[in-house]
């Protein structure tokens, strides 16, 4: 008989391409994504960083803004025509991983990607990158959009994190993304959600909030908890535990810090490398930190585990 090594100990899954998506702005897909990408390459694994999404956002803060504006940087020559080498259109960081900065030329790969052809950013691109050994991951910022270029991301991936704050306008967000994206992918990609990130949460969940409602609600549903990593799950019973006043009320969740956005706006730097430049950590920031680690494990191990 095997017995089965402990998680902690288990081989990376490497090979794998992720998309951090969820058809609603502003949720935290780009500040997930980018950290995500960066606590991977910490740990040892080369990883590719690519922006996806049209606006740009992303690429800007990270200081790419020429990039962005460049009509040459288009990733329709590779992805569509297969013309071109892959070299032109990854960039080197400060921070060991690769970049694939976004740039007003996504607009023409959205036009020229047509149904039929969403398969070609895999094929031509992500996959063959994978196939080379080139990189362990790739994490793909997908945008908010349902558009071509977010259902090629989805498709190449074929894994996703899906980051969730708070509020009704998420929820119908999180709802549209399950029911267009998580149930629509074709068998044959074995599609999968890898964790579900509640985001942004701030309030203690004593009190019958928003941010209560979103920890509960996720915590209790048959089909999202086992994507809720260890960090934003509450078992069931623990729920009245914590009404009774019988247990410390717990801060689940990715907690709102204001240094995660500081730290790229600012500093132009990911979340760990800010956190690392300074004398002493704050317990929010240690926190943070931890999770983000736990998310770049979940990519490691192909989704949450029963730790
Ligand atoms: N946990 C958090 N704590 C504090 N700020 C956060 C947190 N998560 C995200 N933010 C901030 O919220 C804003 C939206 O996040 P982000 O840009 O990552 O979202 P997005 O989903 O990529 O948005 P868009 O759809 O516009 O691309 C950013 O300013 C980001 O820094
Ligand atoms: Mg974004």
């Amino acid at each position: 008989m095997t017995t089965k090594p402990p998680a902690e100990e288990a081989e990376p899954i490497t090979g794998q391409a992720v998309s951090v998506n969820m058809l609603k702005g502003g949720v935290g897909k780009s500040i997930l994504a980018l950290n995500i990408a960066d606590r991977l390459s910490i740990r040892g694994h080369d990883v590719l960083f690519m922006d996806l999404d049209p606006n740009g956002h992303i690429t800007e803060s990270l200081g790419y803004a020429d990039v962005f504006a460049d009509p040459t940087h288009d990733l329709t020559n590779i992805v569509i025509h297969e013309y071109g080498e892959y070299e032109e259109y990854i960039y080197p960081t400060d921070w060991e991983w690769d970049f694939v900065p976004a740039s007003v030329k996504l607009s023409t790969l959205e036009s020229e990607l047509s149904e039929n052809s969403i398969t070609l950013l895999k094929k031509n691109f992500i996959q063959t990158l994978l196939d080379d050994g080139r990189y362990d991951y790739i994490i793909m910022d997908g945008g908010g959009e349902w558009s071509h270029i977010a259902k090629a991301a989805y498709g190449a991936a074929a894994r996703t994190i899906i980051p969730i704050p708070p509020g009704d306008m998420n929820r119908s967000g999180f709802k549209r993304t399950y029911k267009r994206v998580v149930q629509e992918m074709p068998d044959e990609l074995n599609f999968r959600i890898l964790a579900i990130v509640p985001n942004m949460i701030s309030e203690y969940i004593k009190h019958d909030k928003a941010d209560r409602r979103l920890l509960e609600s996720l915590n209790r549903s048959d089909t999202f908890a086992k994507y809720l990593p260890s960090f934003a799950r509450i078992p069931p019973k623990e729920w009245d535990a914590i009404d009774d006043g019988e247990v410390e009320v717990p801060k689940p969740g990715m907690r709102k810090n204001s240094n995660l956005e500081n730290a790229l706006e600012e500093k132009k730097v990911p979340f760990g490398r800010y956190v690392e430049s300074q004398d002493s950590v704050s317990e929010n920031d240690r926190l943070t930190l931890e999770h983000l680690d736990e998310l770049a494990r979940i990519v490691e191990r192909e989704g949450v585990t029963n730790e």
